[in-house]
């Protein structure tokens, strides 16, 4: 999940590569470098700790080169040290690559290239593949990265440039991201979009396979046997400012703010005014819908959560068993399927490669595969049978949130849509949620604007060591994601509990002004969770509950309430986890950390 930027054109290179790893930071912090080709052959400067420190390392002296490569990593293969970071560099140190993925087969690949006398000096899977290029490089670059794809075990994206063919850079992809963008005299490779969104929108999405060539001129391409292939222009809808913070301090605080758009895009033209749902465009018809006999959901971190809270909606309202797991767990557990179980992987970049591993499992067995997802054109969408996009618009924070907001939502037409089809509720029941879910950007949009004492609370709480969520059903999923964005952006551990069952454990870990986070949605079994908040209290803990606007008995019970206001419980996760994201936002800024680049973690796992 590293990101990988390449340049050629008529400008110099090193700001524009410098700029689009930027953008791409997110994909991974922990080391990064730059190639670029210099007169005298290349120039490569490699540091390890986020992009200031290669920044810092390349200095702001102008260089004249007029391609290039860079690279951001998370370290899969090999710790985090210089000469772990890309571009790595062949023996003549006249190639260099940059690479995204795994190299399955790297250590027989590097016993081998050793005992042929190359001299690696690097512990990652990624160096291998540079050696491998060199092997051929007399052949020329393009037809050198050509006969090194097969040999590779794996899923990977890289670029390469060599210095003997300095007016040209090659990539390819295999399961992995890359995309070209087309400029005037210029050409990029990227990982993702953003990274050159303020030079062009004009992008060719790749296929698996596909060895492309890019001079200033434009892009070749072929496919591994060298024969050449056809790739369309296509024009994204995104601007500049959609990879900019607009105004607010962090990425992670835009998106919050952002929910409302990103929840009327995902229902706008599936929901109707009288609150129907219409999902032809995924291809799932309402015979479909009523032959399933059971739904797997699965995913990873918040879009698991996102899974876990509709899995609920699903099952109340269309009356369908749901399993759900996370995709790592699932993928080895040997499940069952059959053609009547539709598996929907929940994936917002469509790159998890977990994920994408049961998706794929799913489909060799037999099972419909839908994907949810928010990435035109990624690898989950390619591979699924059926696809529902959610219309959140780029996410940066490598925590997740307009995502996860939207994912719910999308899951939420699709329960609808599926209740309707197996005639399980009143057609006039199903409408008034559809009408109630077309309010829920609204009023989350009043939630956002209205004053709230989250700040306070997250100014009392901010040096606890320790807080546990409490809820039941959905509030009970909403309350893992409300711990999760805790602990991944403020450090501070969390555990989230079924409000029941706490009684059989973490009520153990209470005591005087622990605090103690609850869910309190109008659920049918809010009156059991009160009896939770009240073993609570008679521990002395503070009770911070999120409810519904006017819930006297909660307020009574709670030290801090953060309102949210009233909608059918069904669709009440998306407007409760949100005061949980603001009030992890919020402790984990006062504490100095960056929201955006949690440390460890990556907005992509593209690794198992
Ligand atoms: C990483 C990210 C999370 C995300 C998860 C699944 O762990 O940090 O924010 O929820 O991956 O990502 P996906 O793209 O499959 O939804």
């Amino acid at each position: 999940m590293c990101g990988i930027v390449g340049y050629v054109g008529r400008r110099p290179g090193k700001p524009i590569i410098l700029d689009g790893l930027r953008r791409l930071e997110y994909r991974g912090y922990d080391s990064a470098g730059l190639t670029l080709l210099e007169a005298g052959g290349l120039e490569t400067v490699r540091a390890v700790g986020n992009l200031d420190a290669l920044f810092a390392a390349v200095g702001d002296g102008a260089s004249p080169a007029t391609v290039g490569l860079g690279h951001t990593r998370w370290a899969t293969h090999g710790s985090v040290r210089v000469e772990n970071a890309h571009p790595h560099a062949d023996c003549t140190g006249r190639i260099s690559v940059v690479l995204n993925g795994i190299i399955e087969n790297y250590k027989e690949l590097r016993a081998a290239l050793t005992a042929r006398g190359h001299r690696l000096t690097s512990e990652t899977d990624a160096e291998v593949v540079v050696h491998l290029v060199e092997e051929h490089a007399g052949e020329g670059l393009a037809a050198a990265v050509r006969a090194a794809i097969p040999r590779l075990e794996g899923h990977f994206a890289f670029c390469a440039v060599s210095a003997d063919e300095p007016d040209l850079v090659v990539g390819t992809r295999r399961e992995a991201p890359l995309v070209v963008g087309v400029g005037e005299d210029e050409m990029f490779f990227a990982s993702a979009i953003p990274a050159f969104l303020s030079h062009t929108r004009e992008v060719i999405v790749l296929e698996d396979g596909d060895v492309v060539t890019l001079r200033a001129s434009g892009a070749e391409c072929t496919d591994v046997a060298g024969v050449s292939v056809e790739r369309a222009v296509s024009v994204v809808p995104w601007d500049q400012d959609a990879a900019e913070k607009a105004g607010y301090d962090t990425f992670m605080l835009k998106e919050i703010n952002e929910q409302p758009a990103a929840l009327r895009d995902t229902l706008a033209g599936r929901l109707s005014e009288a609150g129907d749902v219409d999902l032809a465009e995924t291809g799932m018809g309402d015979e479909m819908l009523r032959r399933l006999r059971r739904i797997f959901i699965v995913a990873c971190g918040t879009s698991y959560h996102a899974g876990l809270i509709v899995s609920y909606a699903i099952e109340q309202l269309a009356r369908v068993p749901v399993q759900i797991d996370v995709a790592s767990e699932f993928r080895y557990r040997e499940p069952v399927f059959d053609p009547d179980t539709l598996v929907i992987g929940i994936t917002q970049s469509g790159e998890t490669a977990d994920t994408l591993a049961a998706m794929r499992l799913a489909r060799a067995a037999g099972s419909p595969v839908l994907a949810l997802c928010n990435i035109m054109g990624s690898q989950a969408t390619r591979e699924a049978d059926h696809v529902l996009f959610t219309r959140a618009g780029l996410e940066i924070g490598v925590a997740a949130t307009k995502t996860h907001t939207a994912q719910v939502a999308a899951l939420l037409l699709l329960a609808l849509r599926l209740a309707w089809a197996r005639g399980v509720q009143p057609e006039a029941e199903l409408r008034r949620l559809g009408h109630e879910l077309r309010a829920v950007p609204e009023k989350l949009e009043e939630l956002l604007a209205r004053p709230s004492a989250v700040e306070e609370i997250a100014a009392r709480y901010r040096d606890e060591r320790f807080f546990l969520y409490l809820g039941r059903g959905m509030g009970f999923a909403v309350c893992l994601e409300g711990a999760l964005k805790l602990k991944e952006i403020s450090y501070i551990p969390t555990e989230a509990y079924a409000a029941g069952e706490m009684k059989h454990g973490p009520i153990a870990l209470l005591d005087k002004e622990s605090p103690v986070v609850v869910v309190a949605d109008d659920s049918p079994v809010f009156p059991k969770l009160v009896s939770n908040v009240e073993e609570v209290r008679a521990r002395g803990a503070d009770v911070i509950a999120v409810a519904t606007d006017g819930n006297e008995t909660i307020r009574e019970l709670s030290r801090d309430v953060l309102w949210v206001p009233r909608t059918d419980h069904h669709l009440a996760p998306i407007l409760t986890v949100v005061p949980l994201q603001l009030l992890a936002y919020h402790i984990a800024t006062l504490k100095g950390y960056n929201v955006d680049q949690p440390r460890n973690l990556a907005k992509t796992v593209t690794v198992e």
